[in-house]
């Protein structure tokens, strides 16, 4: 890609436009520990935004976001912001030559997966994730080994060494009906063992009868949450409604009142009537709300991604002026199309 510069500074009401649009947004965020946004912390970043939007253009790009990156991402810059399984079918349909993929390395690694032709890009290569690091397509070959009689469902937070190695990738949304597809008895799950927890209440409760086996990842972020914090807050605020993710532990997920994917999340969160949420997940999430629905009410709970959190609009910028070679996802083509495979497995079966 050849370097650019956008013809910047902007003008005094471009950049005050620009903040007011931000603002409009951005007022909303209670939740961000980083500073409050008013018209001075909008004008602050107006400038970026607008260099990125235009340079966007110029590079014929797309910003897809997870909705935990900063709340200046998702609503200065993003094209579409979501949950795994709604940002994969993005970059699946994306037609731009360039891909930004704010958010985890696994993520950006699915785009390219997906939409083989675009030039995809990650803003920090050091944005991994736990669930993803914690197994190797090695390890998965060694347990496939051990249970060949196992049907192979990867959860989408792994790498595409592991994805190439199952039948069929999953995301938090079509979890439990895609395991519950499945035609074998035993069903070999990776890398999330919380989730593999979660799967086997669910197929419980369902009657569906499954033996789940697992390898020993967790998610730093939503295995830390303490089952007794529910209890307490249930007593402090009356009516109070608990969400979770399903990378969170059995006790928390058996003690809230919605368990979802992010996206399943911030809709049940929308169409519930409730005096006060508490968000079992990462902090991203809530901003989002925030901005969606004000009038919901949050208390606190939830926390932050550390890898997440290491997108901004700098490394936005810098990417779209001009990558560095490790922020440009290079998959060997024929491990990107057995990847492919198990996505568009779960694509077939959603
Ligand atoms: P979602 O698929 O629900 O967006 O989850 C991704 C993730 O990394 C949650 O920690
Ligand atoms: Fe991975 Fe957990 Fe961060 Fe999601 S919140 S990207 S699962 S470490």
């Amino acid at each position: 890609m050849s370097r650019t510069t956008i013809e910047a500074p902007f003008s005094e009401t471009e950049i005050e436009t620009e903040a007011e649009r931000l603002l409009a947004k951005l007022m909303h965020v209670d939740c961000d520990s980083r500073h409050s946004w008013n018209i001075e912390t909008c004008c602050s970043v107006a400038p970026l935004t607008l260099e990125i939007n235009a340079l966007k253009k110029e590079k014929e790009a797309i910003i897809l976001a997870h909705s935990y990156v900063e709340p200046e991402i998702v609503y200065g810059v993003a094209d579409f912001s979501g949950d795994s399984y709604f940002l994969s079918m993005k970059a699946r349909e994306a037609k731009a030559r360039r891909i930004i993929f704010s958010g985890v390395v696994f993520m950006a690694e699915t785009a390219k997966i997906l939409s083989p032709a675009a030039e995809v890009l990650v803003p920090d290569r050091n944005s991994g994730c736990s669930l993803a690091d914690s197994l190797t397509g090695e390890q998965l070959r060694e347990l496939k080994a051990a249970y060949p009689e196992a049907g192979v469902v990867c959860y989408i937070n792994s790498t595409a060494e592991v994805k190439a190695e199952c039948d069929v990738c999953v995301t938090s949304s079509n979890v439990y009906k895609i395991v519950a597809a499945m035609p074998q008895k035993q069903i070999l799950f990776v890398p999330d063992r919380l989730m593999a927890d979660n799967i086997r209440v669910e197929m419980k409760r369902r009657g569906i009868e499954k033996k789940i086996i697992s390898s020993d990842g967790t998610c730093i972020v939503h295995d830390q949450f303490d089952p007794n914090l529910i209890a307490e807050s249930r007593t402090k605020f009356p009516g109070l409604k608990v969400v979770s993710h399903p990378e969170c532990t059995m006790e928390i997920t058996g003690k809230s009142d919605y368990v979802g994917s992010t996206g399943g999340m911030m809709d049940y969160v929308k169409k519930t009537e409730a005096p006060y949420f508490m968000m079992l997940t990462e902090c991203g999430l809530v901003e989002r709300i925030e901005v969606e629905s004000p009038e919901k009410r949050f208390i606190s709970g939830c926390k932050l991604c550390p890898y997440m959190k290491m997108n901004s609009l700098e490394k936005i910028r810098d990417i779209l002026v001009l990558p560095r070679p490790e922020q440009i996802v290079e998959l060997e083509e024929s491990l990107r199309v057995k990847a492919l495979h198990s996505i568009d497995r779960m694509f077939e079966m959603s």
